[in-house]
C-alpha cells in the first residue's frame, strides 16, 4: 500500500550539482473537503540554525491556514513535529530520545500523528533506521517539500497509512508559503538557500540541496511587506549570504547590492547570517560601512586556524587571508562586532594546529563564538579520515579555547560600559522575570527595568555593568 507517497533518500543523489537554473514555483493552497485542522491542536519542537526556525514559521503559517492551533503541551495535541537538525550528532541523539517518548503518549492517544521533517530525514540511514524502528512516526518528509505537508497530513487522517517523502534534489524556490512567525518586530527573511561549498565535516549541502538565490524583487517585496506589518528588524538568511546571486544567470546582482537596495528601505535595522569568509568581498564591506540600518554585527565562521586543516575542510582561505578580511571589516566599520564558529578536533588537528587557531582568535579579537568539537557524518569526506586524536583530548582543547572566547564576549560587552545604546526591546528577560531584556546595534544582550508596553520599541539606555554574558542598562529619560 505504500508505493504513492513513498520516497527514501539518496545520498550520491543529494551530492549531484547541474547547471539548470533553478525553478521559481508559486505555492497554491491545496482545497480539501473540510478544515484539516478543525478544533485540532499542533505542538512543534524546531532544532537547529535559524533556516530551521524560518522552516518552522512556515509549517505553523501552513498549519493555521487549516485551522490548527498552536500548543505549548505535548499532552494536548493532535499534532507533534519535529523539526530536525542534522549538522552534529548530539541534536540527531535529542531527536531519538524525544520520539521514544511520543512513543508512549501515542499508546495512550492512537491518534495522535507524529512527524519528522527538515535536515535529519534528507539522511539514508536515519529514514533506515526511523523506518524500522520508530513505528510511531507517521510523517516523514525533507527540507524539499515541505509546503506539501498538508498533504500529506491529508493522506495520513484518511487513508491511515504512513508518508514518507523525501527528495534527493537540487531544489525549487518556491514564494508565498504562508509563514506565521514567532514575533512581531524581528523576522527572518530567506535570501537563497542550500549551500555548494561542500566543507567535507558538513552534511548541509547533500540536506538542503543547491544554491539558490530569490530574486531581489521578492526580497525586497517582503522586507516591504513586514515594514508595512510594523517589523522593526530582519535578518537576511542564506548558508553563504555573501555569494547571493552568484546563480543567477541572466542578471548581474550581488550580495553587495542587495544591501544597499534594502538599506534604502526604512527598515530600523538590516542583519544577515551566516557569511563565508572567501566570498565577503571589499564591495560587500563597503555595502555594510555606508548603510545606517546596516547592523555593526558580523558572524564571520572561520573553523580553524591552521592552513593544513583548512585546507583539509575545504573551506579554500587562509589563516592570513582571513585576518586580512577582518583587518579591512575593522577598518572600514569602526567599532564592528565580530563572532565566529570554530571545530576542534577535525581529523588530524595536532596541538600545533590547534595553536594556530589559539592565535587567530587573539589576532582577530572576536566577542563571541560557537565552538564544537568535531562530529563526523556519515557520507561526507571527513567522516571516513582517520582520526587520531582522543575525545578527551578534544574536549580539553574545547575547554581551552572557550576560556579565551569567554574573554573576548567580556571585553565586547566591557566597551559599552556607561555608554548610550540603541535597543530593541524584546520582552521579559529569561533570567529574570522582572526585567526587561533586547539587543543593541551591536547584538550584545541588555537587561534593564522597565514597561511591557515598551515591548517591540527602538530605545536608548544607559550602560551601568557589563558582564561575561549580558550587560545592564538604564533607561534615559528626556
Ligand atoms: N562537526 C562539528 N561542527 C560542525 N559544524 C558543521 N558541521 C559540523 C560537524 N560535522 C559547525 C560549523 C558550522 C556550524 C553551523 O556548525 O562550525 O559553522
Ligand atoms: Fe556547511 Fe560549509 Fe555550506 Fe556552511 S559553507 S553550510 S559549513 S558546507
Amino acid at each position: 500500500m505504500e508505493d504513492k507517497l513513498f520516497n527514501k533518500p539518496i545520498l550520491k543523489d543529494a551530492r549531484k550539482r547541474s547547471k539548470t537554473e533553478t525553478t521559481v514555483l508559486e505555492y497554491s493552497p491545496t482545497a480539501f473537503d473540510s478544515l484539516l485542522g478543525d478544533r485540532k491542536r499542533y505542538c512543534i519542537q524546531t532544532h537547529g540554525c535559524q533556516a530551521n526556525v524560518a522552516d518552522s514559521e512556515k509549517i505553523k503559517g501552513l498549519l493555521e491556514s487549516q485551522g490548527f492551533k498552536e500548543t505549548f503541551v505535548e499532552e494536548e495535541a493532535d499534532l507533534i513535529i519535529i523539526n530536525t537538525c542534522a549538522i552534529r550528532e548530539n541534536a540527531e541523539k535529542k531527536v531519538f530520545g524525544e520520539l521514544g517518548r511520543y512513543k508512549s503518549m501515542k499508546l495512550k492517544n492512537p491518534d495522535l500523528i507524529v512527524a519528522v521533517g527538515g535536515c535529519m530525514p534528507q539522511e539514508e540511514v536515519i529514514v533506515e533506521r526511523l523506518l524500522k524502528t520508530y513505528k510511531q512516526v507517521d510523517i516523514i518528509f525533507g527540507t524539499h517539500n515541505l509546503h506539501k505537508l498538508l498533504e500529506y497530513l491529508n493522506v495520513v487522517m484518511k487513508e491511515k497509512r504512513r508518508v514518507v517523502e523525501v527528495m534527493s534534489v537540487e531544489g525549487d524556490i518556491v514564494e508565498d508559503v504562508p509563514s506565521a512567525r514567532d514575533s512581531r518586530f524581528k523576522a527572518w527573511v530567506n535570501i537563497m538557500f542550500g549551500c555548494d561549498e561542500f566543507c567535507t565535516y558538513c552534511i548541509v549541502p547533500y540536506t538542503r540541496g543547491k544554491e539558490r538565490s530569490r530574486l531581489p524583487e521578492h526580497i525586497i517585496a517582503e522586507v516591504k511587506s513586514l515594514i508595512e506589518l510594523g517589523y522593526k528588524e530582519v535578518t537576511l538568511l542564506g548558508q553563504n549570504v555573501n555569494s547571493y546571486g552568484l546563480d543567477f544567470e541572466s542578471r548581474e546582482y550581488r550580495f553587495s547590492d542587495l544591501l544597499q537596495d534594502l538599506s534604502q528601505l526604512d527598515i530600523p535595522r538590516i542583519r544577515f547570517t551566516t557569511s563565508h569568509p572567501k566570498d565577503f568581498s571589499s564591495e560587500i564591506i563597503d555595502s555594510l560601512s555606508k548603510g545606517h540600518n546596516l547592523m555593526p554585527y558580523i558572524h564571520l565562521p572561520v573553523q580553524s586556524g591552521s592552513n593544513k586543516i583548512l585546507k583539509a575542510m575545504n573551506r579554500k582561505y587562509t589563516k592570513e587571508s582571513y585576518l586580512k578580511t577582518v583587518q579591512e571589516i575593522k577598518n572600514k566599520i569602526p567599532g564592528v562586532s565580530l563572532t565566529t564558529d570554530i571545530i576542534v578536533g577535525f581529523p588530524g588537528e595536532t596541538e600545533e594546529d590547534f595553536l594556530e587557531t589559539l592565535d587567530l582568535v587573539e589576532k582577530a579579537g572576536f566577542e563571541g563564538a560557537y565552538t564544537f568539537v568535531f562530529s563526523p557524518r556519515s557520507g561526507t569526506p571527513a567522516a571516513k579520515l582517520e582520526d587520531f586524536t582522543l575525545m578527551e583530548d578534544k574536549k580539553k582543547r574545547l575547554y581551552r579555547l572557550n576560556k579565551i572566547i569567554n574573554d573576548g564576549f567580556k571585553r565586547g560587552n566591557l566597551r559599552f560600559l556607561n555608554k548610550t545604546v540603541e535597543v530593541l526591546v524584546e520582552g521579559h528577560s529569561k533570567t529574570n522575570e522582572m526585567m526587561l531584556s533586547g539587543y543593541t546595534k551591536h547584538n550584545k544582550l541588555v537587561h534593564f527595568q522597565g514597561d511591557m508596553n515598551l515591548v517591540g520599541s527602538l530605545i536608548e539606555l544607559k550602560i551601568i555593568d557589563a558582564k561575561t554574558w549580558s550587560l545592564t542598562g538604564e533607561i534615559l529619560h528626556g
